[in-house]
C-alpha cells in the first residue's frame, strides 16, 4: 500500500527527511536500502543518517509505522569509495502512531496494524512524532532520563505498569544500578508522596539518597520479635540445620503453641483440660506474642519429668540456646526485649509507612545484623509484604525493592534460604493481584532464578560484560526491537537498554545525573583519596578490633557452650547416639544448607505450612 504522500515523497526523495525504501518485509522486521550507497542518489546529511537504535518512521495510509534500526551493512562493498553499492538497514518494526484527524490526537499503540509496502519511504522520525512515542500519557508517567537519539526528548517511564507487574536493573557491578534504582524510586517518590516502598538495602548504601522521604531502620533500631517468625525461620535461627537436631525441631513444635497459649490466656490460667482446645487456636506460625521463659519453663518441666537421663541433651541444648540468644546483643533486634507486648501493628505500620508521616520509604539496612541471619529476616519482610498487601486487600500497595538479589533468590536450588525464596517467589507471581510489587537489583542476572526474573515486566539492562548474563537478558525479551540489546556491551556510563511494559518502547535511556548529595555510597574504595595519608590512630585499631570481635562473639560463645555441655553429657555415661556438638555450624550459611525438597508450587501459607516443608526436610524414620 502506498500513500499519496508516499508517491510525493518518491519523486523527490529527501524532502521529508526521507532516507531510503523498504525492500523486503517479513512478520515484525524489515530492510531498508538507504540512500546513501547509490551513485545517482545524494547521501542524506550525516546528522540523518540512521544509526543504530535510531527510531524510524514509514508512512502509511491511516498510520506511520515506528521502526527502531536493529543492523546495518553493506553485504558487497564497492571497490573503489564512491562506486554504487547497497546499503541495508534491518528494522524492527514496533509501533505506531495512528494518525489524527481533524482535531483528534494522534496516539501511539505498541505493535503493528497496517504494515509497510514495498517501496515505501523510510524517514527520521520527527521530533513530534518522537515526543509521542516516548512520552505517553504525562500524568502516569514520570521522567528518568532522555533519551540516546534526541537529548531533547524526555525518557519517561509508567509508573503503574512498571510497578504493577515488577521490574529489574541489571549491569555489571560498577554501571549504576545502585544510581538508577535510587533516581527510578526518587522520580516516583516526587510525584507520590505517599508511597509505600521497602528498599533491602545490604551495603547499608541508600539512606543519603533519599534523606528526608527515608525510615531507616538498621540493627540498632530494629525490631522484630522473634514471635512474628514462622516455625521455618525461627528454626533456621534457634537451630541451623534441622536434619541434624531433629528431637529439637520437634521439641519447639510442641511446646511453642502451648507458650503461645499461655500467653494468649494470661500466665499459668492454661489448665490440663483447656490445652487441647487452645492448641487449635495457635499454630507454631501464628504470629501471636509469647515467652521466651515459658518455653524455657514448659522445658524444665519436661526434663524433671524424665526417667531417661540419656535423653536430656535436645533439651539441654534447646535450653542453652534460647538463653545465650536472649541475652546476645547482635540478637537484640528479635529476643531482646524485656517485656512481650503484642507490637505488631505497629511494627508493620513502621515497616510499610502506615501513616507514611512524610517517609514514604522504609531502607531496611542489613549490615550489621548477624550475617548468619539476615537471610531470615529478609524472609520475614518479603512474606510479611506479600501477607500485608494481601491482608489489607490491596488498598495499600507496596513495593519491594531487592538490591543484590541474587543473594535471596539464587538459581542454585542447594543455595540461599528456601522460605526466602518462596516468600519472593510469592511476591513476583501472585503480588500483582494485591497491590504487592517487587524491584529486583543485581550484577548476576544469570545466578538469578529464573522464574523470577521473568515476571519481572520491565527490565534496565544496564552494561553488561558476561555472555551468561547477556544471554538471560536477550531471552527474557520477546521485544522486536531486541537489535538494542547487541548494546549491552557497548552501553556508555548512564546509560542503559529498557522495554518491556514500563516503558512506551524499546529504548536506549541515558539516565539524568543524579545530584551529589542524592547519592547512594558508593560501595568502591577510594584508593589513592585513603593512601595519601597514613591512619595512626591507635584508638581506630582499637574500634576495629571490637566491632570484628562482636560480629563472631555468639558462635563462638554458642561453640563453646554446646562442647561444654557434650562434655558433660559424655560424662553422664553418655548414650553413642547423642552427638550434640555442631562446632561453629553458623559460620558458613551456604555449606549447611540442605537441597530444597519444597517445590516453589507448595509455597503456601496456611497455618502448618512451615511445618510441613520443614517436615519434607527431615530424614525419614
Ligand atoms: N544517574 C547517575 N547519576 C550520577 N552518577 C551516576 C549515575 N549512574 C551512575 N553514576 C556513577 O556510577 C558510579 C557507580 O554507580 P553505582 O550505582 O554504585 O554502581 P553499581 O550499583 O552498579 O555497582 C557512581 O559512583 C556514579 O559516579
Ligand atoms: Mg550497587
Amino acid at each position: 500500500m502506498s500513500s499519496p504522500a508516499a508517491e510525493a515523497e518518491r519523486t523527490n526523495p529527501h524532502s521529508d527527511r526521507s532516507i531510503g525504501r523498504i525492500v523486503s518485509v517479513t512478520g515484525a522486521k524489515a530492510i531498508v536500502l538507504l540512500d546513501g550507497g547509490q551513485s545517482g542518489l545524494q547521501p542524506s546529511p550525516r546528522s540523518e543518517r540512521p544509526e543504530m537504535g535510531t527510531l524510524l518512521a514509514i508512512d502509511t495510509a491511516d498510520t506511520v509505522v515506528m521502526a527502531i534500526v536493529s543492523a546495518l551493512s553493506v553485504p558487497v562493498p564497492a571497490q573503489r569509495e564512491g562506486e554504487s553499492e547497497l546499503w541495508i538497514a534491518e528494522l524492527g518494526l514496533v509501533g505506531e502512531l495512528c494518525k489524527g484527524g481533524p482535531g483528534r490526537q494522534a496516539a501511539f499503540n505498541r505493535g503493528v496494524s497496517i504494515y509497510p509496502a514495498l517501496g515505501d519511504r523510510v524517514r527520521v522520525a520527527s521530533r513530534q512524532e518522537l515526543e509521542q512515542a516516548f512520552c505517553g500519557d504525562r500524568r502516569s508517567s514520570v521522567r528518568v532520563g532522555c533519551i540516546r537519539q534526541d537529548p531533547t526528548i524526555p525518557a519517561t517511564i509508567r509508573v503503574d505498569e512498571l510497578l504493577g507487574k515488577h521490574f529489574a536493573v541489571l549491569g555489571t557491578t560498577g554501571t549504576g544500578k545502585s544510581c538508577t534504582t535510587a533516581l527510578i524510586l526518587r522520580s516516583i517518590l516526587q510525584k507520590s508522596p505517599a508511597a509505600h516502598m521497602v528498599l533491602l538495602d545490604p551495603h547499608n548504601e541508600y539512606a543519603p539518597a533519599f534523606g528526608e522521604w527515608a525510615e531507616v531502620i538498621s540493627q540498632r533500631n530494629m525490631q522484630l520479635p522473634y514471635w512474628m517468625l514462622t516455625f521455618e525461620e525461627l528454626i533456621e535461627v534457634l537451630i541451623g540445620n534441622p536434619r541434624e537436631r531433629k528431637q529439637e525441631v520437634e521439641l519447639l513444635q510442641e511446646l511453642i503453641p502451648l507458650a503461645k497459649a499461655r500467653y494468649g490466656a494470661g500466665r499459668g490460667a492454661v489448665r490440663e483440660g483447656l490445652r487441647r482446645s487452645i492448641d487449635m487456636k495457635y499454630t507454631v506460625d501464628t504470629p501471636v506474642p509469647y515467652r521466651i521463659s515459658d518455653l524455657i519453663q514448659s522445658l524444665d518441666e519436661r526434663m524433671g519429668r524424665l526417667e531417661n537421663k540419656r535423653d536430656l541433651s535436645p533439651y539441654r541444648n534447646l535450653k542453652t540456646r534460647l538463653e545465650t540468644i536472649s541475652v546476645d546483643a547482635r540478637y537484640a533486634f528479635m529476643f531482646g526485649s524485656l517485656t512481650v507486648n503484642d507490637t505488631m501493628a505497629q511494627i508493620i505500620g513502621r515497616i510499610f509507612r502506615v501513616p507514611v508521616n512524610q517517609k514514604p520509604i522504609t531502607i531496611l539496612e542489613l549490615t550489621g545484623l548477624p550475617s548468619e541471619i539476615v537471610n531470615v529476616v529478609v524472609s520475614v519482610l518479603c512474606r510479611m509484604t506479600f501477607d500485608f498487601a494481601l491482608w489489607s486487600e490491596g488498598q495499600v500497595p507496596v513495593t519491594l525493592v531487592c538490591e543484590e538479589a541474587h543473594r535471596y533468590v539464587p538459581a542454585n536450588s542447594s543455595l540461599g534460604f528456601e522460605p526466602c525464596k518462596r516468600a519472593i517467589a510469592k511476591i513476583a507471581k501472585e503480588g500483582r493481584k494485591y497491590g504487592a510489587s517487587l524491584c529486583i537489583v543485581t550484577q548476576r542476572p544469570a545466578e538469578i532464578d529464573p522464574t523470577i526474573l521473568s515476571q519481572c515486566n520491565t527490565v534496565f539492562a544496564l552494561r553488561m560484560s558476561n555472555d551468561r548474563d547477556q544471554e538471560i537478558v536477550k531471552s527474557a525479551i520477546a521485544d522486536t526491537g531486541s537489535g538494542l540489546l547487541e548494546f549491552l556491551t557497548a552501553l556508555g556510563q548512564r546509560e542503559a537498554i529498557a522495554f518491556g511494559d514500563g516503558v512506551t518502547l524499546p529504548v536506549r535511556i541515558r539516565f539524568d545525573e543524579l545530584p551529589k548529595h542524592c547519592m547512594p555510597r558508593s560501595s568502591s574504595a577510594p584508593f589513592t583519596e585513603r593512601w595519601q595519608m597514613s591512619v595512626g590512630d591507635d584508638g581506630f585499631l582499637e574500634s576495629i578490633v571490637e566491632r570484628w570481635r562482636n560480629s563472631s562473639s555468639t558462635s563462638a560463645a554458642d561453640a563453646a557452650a554446646l562442647l561444654a555441655q557434650a562434655a558433660e553429657t559424655m560424662a553422664e555415661a553418655a548414650a553413642p547416639r547423642e552427638a550434640p556438638v555442631e562446632p561453629a555450624r553458623r559460620d558458613i550459611p551456604s555449606l549447611r544448607r540442605e537441597p530444597a525438597a519444597v517445590p516453589a508450587s507448595s509455597a503456601q501459607s496456611s497455618p502448618g505450612s512451615s511445618v510441613r516443608a520443614l517436615r519434607d526436610r527431615l530424614p525419614q524414620r
